[in-house]
């Protein structure tokens, strides 16, 4: 199974998902490309007080891929074949409407329609409260062209205590859907 993986984060609130999945495969050794939105780096600056520049110093091994670069070779099912998959955590109304649509404005617009169209795993971590036709609409697109839609709302049954165990919930939810083992919450019964 590939260990290469492409994190793109987009403008919603949860940067916090976004972050801490990069902290997860990097500990696992996956390969990351990361694309992170414009609206990405607001809400990352806005909720975790992170820049770009520490997200480098934080994560020294992530390729980081920028947004307008629809050249890279992620935008191309000759390469993202041979990825594990592509999750969009956070992922905004907005780019779910780009997925749903087929509109390609930047280059996580286009890695989700490669991936839809290689069959290549596709997760969109979705946040918005509450949703209007038009979201629930676009979600049945997508999950209909064979994107898992995630929703970004942690169960309560493994009676988080934290915090950092609320989002590990979701993150772990996220690693189940790609098939990647990981501890980050407690199963049912375990
Ligand atoms: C602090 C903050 C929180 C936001 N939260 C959400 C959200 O939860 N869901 C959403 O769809 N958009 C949210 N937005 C709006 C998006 O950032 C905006 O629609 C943007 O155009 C999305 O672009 P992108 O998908 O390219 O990142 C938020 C914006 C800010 C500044």
């Amino acid at each position: 199974m590939s260990n290469k993986i492409v994190v793109c984060i987009t403008g919603a609130s949860g940067a916090i998902y976004g972050y801490r999945l990069l902290q997860v495969l990097s500990s696992m050794d996956f390969e990351i490309d990361l694309i992170v939105s414009s609206s990405g780096w607001v809400v990352l600056k806005q909720e975790l007080d992170l820049t770009k520049a520490e997200i480098l110093r934080e994560f020294p091994k992530v390729r980081l891929i920028p947004e307008k670069d629809i050249a890279n070779p992620v935008a191309s099912g000759s390469r993202l074949i041979f990825y594990r998959g592509v999750v969009v955590a956070p992922c905004s109304m907005s780019t779910l409407s780009h997925v749903a649509c087929g509109t390609n404005q930047n280059l996580i617009h286009r890695v989700c329609e490669v991936a839809l169209k290689e069959r290549v795993p596709l997760v969109l971590l979705v946040r918005e409260a509450p949703y209007s036709l038009i979201h629930l609409k676009n979600m049945l697109e997508v999950s209909q062209a064979g994107a898992i839609v995630m929703p970004a709302s942690p169960g309560f049954y493994h009676r988080p205590k934290s915090l950092q165990e609320l989002v590990d919930f979701v993150v772990g939810k996220v690693l189940d859907s790609l098939r990647i083992e990981h501890n980050l919450y407690r199963r049912w019964r375990e």
